[in-house]
């Protein structure tokens, strides 16, 4: 199923197609890997939407990505529960293992490093997301078995 099926299948639930746009955001990602503008632009033309609606909501939520990301994006929360935890010293661990800033890209394309607001799972603070799991209790150690078990 083509990228255009999979969204029109998907805008063909909702009664407003500008309700389909998040989720038809996420197909797309899914296909490209993050969100450029000719595919923002696609996005729009399938659902029929102004461009700038597709583009408000790729920009807005940290989920959506319109510059590309390593093969593992990183995204440690740096909400209260996480930042009581030690969260901020994680992101400098993180930033000087990977010799990288936040926001950036290792330069062999495999770790992007970003914070993120608070993941709905305070309760094994501090946590990072990696794809779609998370892993929570983090400490430096932690962090180092887990970036070496992604290399
Ligand atoms: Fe980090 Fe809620 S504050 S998961």
């Amino acid at each position: 199923m083509t990228m255009r099926e999979k969204i029109e299948e998907v805008a063909a639930r909702y009664p407003d197609q500008r309700s389909a746009i998040m989720p038809a955001l996420l197909i797309a990602q899914k296909e490209h890997g993050h969100l450029p503008g000719p595919v923002l632009q696609e996005v729009a033309d399938i659902l029929g939407v102004q461009r700038i609606w597709v583009y408000e909501l790729a920009t807005f939520y940290t989920l959506f990505h319109t510059e590309p990301v390593g093969k593992f994006h990183l995204q440690l929360c740096d909400n209260i529960s996480c930042m009581l935890c030690g969260s901020e010293d994680l992101l400098k661990h993180l930033q000087a293992v990977l010799r990288i800033k936040k926001g950036d890209t290792t330069p062999d394309g495999l770790f992007t490093l970003s914070t993120v607001e608070c993941l709905g799972a305070c309760e094994m603070a501090p946590v990072m997301q990696v794809g779609d799991d998370y892993h929570g209790n983090l400490d430096v150690t932690r962090i180092n078995a887990l970036l070496d078990g992604l290399r």
